[in-house]
């Protein structure tokens, strides 16, 4: 059966200093706590990864990058590829999120390499969905996330597809205070997943976890995991908080 799981996204937050502390928190946190229902995550900035990973239980929680780049090496000045990603000892990667899509002009074609490139590296690549407001607001939301889907993923083997998390995070809800409904994750999260079975067949979509991103915060996320699809949530603003992130935990 899928896993339960939260990740956190910590975006351009945090000093190295600041990065290591929060870590140890949650680390901490997590060893403290019993019965932890899901699996917890946290995606960090590339310089603080190899550092991160030496201060954490892995058994525990597992660390991931933000994003690597499209190519494997090479003369692409500031980049950070799959395997230097995977060098640190991290297992997980965001790929696809709406703020590398909107302001680094990440195409499908661009996330497709990145995702096999990724895959390559055994890394667990955490794949990111979902509509802005106007697509919300005409009606065209779940063409534009089957098409986000098909675009990058469905060229996958259902072996390889079969390592993807994915994760729906309506643009409107990112940042913004403003979550989707329970019903409204719901609606899409079932859609997802018969989209993934009409391709890869039922057991497939039945494994494949499908986390809620979007101002998620331990006073929602109860309501929102409490959906037959919703597996967890991809979290940023609460996951800078060491408090607030395991809020979300124990929302399971
Ligand atoms: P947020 O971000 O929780 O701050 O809305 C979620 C994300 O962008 O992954």
């Amino acid at each position: 059966m899928r896993k339960k799981i939260v990740a956190g996204n910590w975006k351009m937050n945090t000093t190295l200093e600041e990065g290591v502390q929060l870590a140890k928190e949650v680390n901490e946190a997590l060893a403290t706590t019993e019965g932890v229902k899901c699996d917890v995550v946290i995606c960090v900035p590339f310089t603080h990864l190899a550092i991160i990973n030496q201060v954490i239980d892995k058994d525990r929680l597992g660390l991931g990058a933000e994003n690597c780049a499209d190519h494997l090496k090479g003369a692409y000045t500031g980049e950070v590829s799959a395997p230097m990603v995977a060098s640190t000892g991290a297992n997980y990667v965001i790929l696809g999120h709406s703020e590398r899509r909107q302001y680094y002009g990440e195409t499908p074609e661009i996330l497709k390499t990145k995702v096999n490139l990724a895959l390559e590296e055994g890394l667990t690549p955490i794949f990111c969905i979902g509509e802005v407001l106007e697509q919300r607001e005409d009606g065209s939301y779940l063409d534009v996330v089957k098409a986000q889907i098909e675009e990058s993923l469905f060229d996958l083997d259902a072996e390889q597809f079969g390592k993807i998390i994915l994760a729906y995070e309506p643009v409107w809800a990112i940042g913004t205070g403003k979550t989707a409904t329970d019903d409204q994750a719901q609606e899409m999260h079932a859609f997802i997943r018969k989209v993934i079975a009409d391709k890869y067949g039922k057991e497939v979509a039945d494994n494949t976890s499908i986390l809620y991103g979007g101002s998620c915060k331990p006073s929602n996320a109860a309501q929102l995991f409490a959906k037959p699809d919703v597996d967890g949530g991809l979290i940023g603003g609460a996951s800078l908080k060491c408090a607030d992130f395991m809020g979300i935990v124990n929302a399971f």
